[in-house]
C-alpha cells in the first residue's frame, strides 16, 4: 500500500469509528457512559500560521488529546507556548508542520496561501487541510478581490492544488474560538464546507473536540455562503440557527 493509500485508509477508519461512536452514544438502550466507549486515536496536527486562529486550535486540540505541531517562520518565538501546552505539543517550521499532520490546518494570511500551496505542495498532496483564511484586499492585495469575486471555495483550491480541501474556522472571531470553546449550553456552530467526504469527518470531528458543533454547509462550491460579509459570518449561532439561516435540513 502506498503512503497516501495507507493514509486514506487511516482516516476512513477514523471517520467509521467516530460514527460508530457517535450512533452507540445515543442507541436504544440510552446513552453509553463515557469509561464504555474506546478512546478515539488521536490525531496528528500539523498548524501552518500559529496566529490568532491557529494558536487557539492548537491549545483547544492539545487539550483533547491530540497531537500538534506548531509552526512559525520562526520556530523559536512559538517554545513558550509549546512548553505550556505541554507534551503533546511541538514546534517547527511550516514544511515540518506540512510533514507531521495527517490533518494540516493552513491559518495564514491570505496573500500567503499561494506562496504556502506552492512550497509545500509535495508534503501537503493528498492531506486533510482545515482553511482558516479569509481575504481582505487592504491587507492581502488585488488577488484577495478576485479570491471574494470568486468565493473562497473555489479560489482556494488552485492555491492549494492536490490536498483534501476543508473550509472551516473562518467564520468565526479568534476571541470567540477561544472564549466560547465548550461553553455551557447548546455549542457555537462552526460552518463547513469541502468535497471530500471523509475529510469533512475529520473535520466534523476536531469540530467537536475544539468544542464547537460542526455544520456541514456541503461542497467546496457552498463556502461562499460564510464568507466575510455573508449574514451568518462571525455571528454566534448553534447549528440549528446555523442550519435555519443557510436553509439547510
Ligand atoms: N483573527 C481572526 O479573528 C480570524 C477569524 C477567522 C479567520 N481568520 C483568518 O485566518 C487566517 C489567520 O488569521 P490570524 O488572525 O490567526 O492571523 P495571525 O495572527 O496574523 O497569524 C498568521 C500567522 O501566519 C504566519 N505566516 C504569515 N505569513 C506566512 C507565510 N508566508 N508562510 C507561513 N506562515 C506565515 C505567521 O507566523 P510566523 O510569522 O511566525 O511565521 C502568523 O503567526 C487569516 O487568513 C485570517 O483572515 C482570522
Amino acid at each position: 500500500m502506498t503512503s497516501a493509500a495507507a493514509r486514506r485508509a487511516g482516516l476512513a477508519a477514523l471517520a467509521v469509528l467516530g460514527a460508530s461512536l457517535a450512533a452507540s452514544a445515543v442507541g436504544a438502550a440510552g446513552p453509553v457512559p463515557p469509561a464504555a466507549a474506546p478512546p478515539m486515536t488521536p490525531l496528528r496536527i500539523g498548524i501552518i500560521g500559529t496566529g490568532e486562529i491557529g494558536g487557539t486550535l492548537a491549545r483547544l486540540w492539545v487539550a483533547a488529546g491530540h497531537e500538534v505541531l506548531m509552526s512559525s517562520r520562526h520556530p523559536d518565538r512559538l517554545k513558550a507556548l509549546a512548553a505550556s501546552l505541554g507534551p503533546r505539543a511541538r514546534v517547527g517550521t511550516p514544511r515540518e508542520a506540512a510533514q507531521f499532520g495527517e490533518v494540516v490546518v493552513v491559518s495564514v494570511p491570505y496573500g500567503a496561501l499561494p506562496q504556502v500551496g506552492r512550497d509545500l505542495r509535495a508534503e501537503l498532496a493528498g492531506k486533510v487541510v482545515l482553511d482558516t483564511c479569509n481575504p481582505y484586499p487592504s491587507r492581502d492585495g488585488e488577488m484577495a478581490v478576485e479570491a471574494r469575486r470568486l468565493s473562497t471555495g473555489v479560489a482556494d483550491p488552485k492555491f492549494l492544488p492536490g490536498v483534501r480541501l476543508v473550509r472551516a474556522f473562518n467564520a468565526i472571531n479568534s476571541g470567540d474560538l477561544s472564549g466560547k470553546a465548550h461553553r455551557a449550553g447548546e455549542p457555537i456552530a462552526i460552518p463547513l464546507a469541502g468535497d471530500d467526504a471523509q475529510a469533512l469527518a475529520v473535520a466534523e470531528r476536531l469540530v467537536r473536540d475544539a468544542g464547537f458543533a460542526p455544520v456541514v454547509v456541503g461542497p467546496l462550491s457552498r463556502a461562499r455562503e460564510f464568507d466575510v460579509g455573508t449574514p451568518v459570518y462571525t455571528r454566534l449561532m448553534t447549528a440549528s440557527q446555523l442550519r435555519q439561516a443557510l436553509g439547510l435540513k
